[in-house]
């Protein structure tokens, strides 16, 4: 039996990510569900944000913006973010606030994972405008990554406790690692391969 939900564009769990771009010279950050990979190689991301959105003006006369990566910590300021407008409220102070080499793409210190980006396409669907960005650096708290035998390795994701919501209007996060990519389905391959 299956319930019908209507017509939801119910993809879950989805991180919570806090944008972030420089409006009339100051960093202005917002809360961001909408945003995703596009490729991995080139790097390109995006993110989809109402097209009135304070934080809108800055990618669009930069065409540079940030994401970053929020701990569980961090959730009353996240949610925050998602309430109140740049239009209306200076959120710059919330956080302490570093740049990259593009210069124009604020960046969140108390947030472990942070990507610069640089617009290489921009367009609007109904009332949204999708931001596609090149990630040109990707920051990482040096807490989480350590080297071994000249690898470097990174911390596991439940450690850097991420934010995750979904369209139930719920906040949360990581449970444990289940496995790892291109290998926890080897036994049906191999099944598979016998039977040829
Ligand atoms: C959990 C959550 C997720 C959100 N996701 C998005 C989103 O993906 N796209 C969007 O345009 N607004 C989203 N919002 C709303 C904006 O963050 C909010 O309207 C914000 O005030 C806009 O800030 P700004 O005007 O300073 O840019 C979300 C809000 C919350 C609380």
């Amino acid at each position: 039996m299956k319930v019908q939900l209507g017509a939801v564009p119910f993809v879950y769990p989805v991180p919570i990510a806090l944008g972030g771009a420089t409006v009339a010279g100051k960093p202005n950050y917002l809360t961001l569900g909408d945003v995703g990979i596009m490729g991995i190689n080139p790097p390109l991301v995006y993110i989809s944000s109402g097209t009135n959105h304070y934080t809108n003006q800055g990618i669009l006369e930069h065409g540079t913006y940030s994401i970053n990566f929020p701990t569980r910590e961090l959730l009353a300021k996240v949610d925050y973010c998602g309430m109140v407008s740049g239009h209306d409220v200076d959120k710059s102070v919330l956080f302490e606030t570093f740049y990259g080499e593009l210069g124009t793409a604020p960046m969140i210190r108390e947030c472990p994972v942070n990507l610069e980006c640089r617009v290489v396409k921009e367009f609007s669907i109904q009332h949204r405008q999708v931001f596609v960005g090149e990630v040109v650096q990707a920051y990482v708290d040096a807490a989480f990554v350590t080297e071994e035998d000249g690898h470097v390795r990174f911390a596991e994701l439940t450690e850097l406790a991420p934010i995750l919501y979904a369209l139930d209007n719920r906040y949360y996060t990581l449970g444990p690692v289940i496995g790892r990519g291109y290998h926890e389905g080897k036994s049906l391959l191999e099944q598979n391969n016998k039977q040829e």
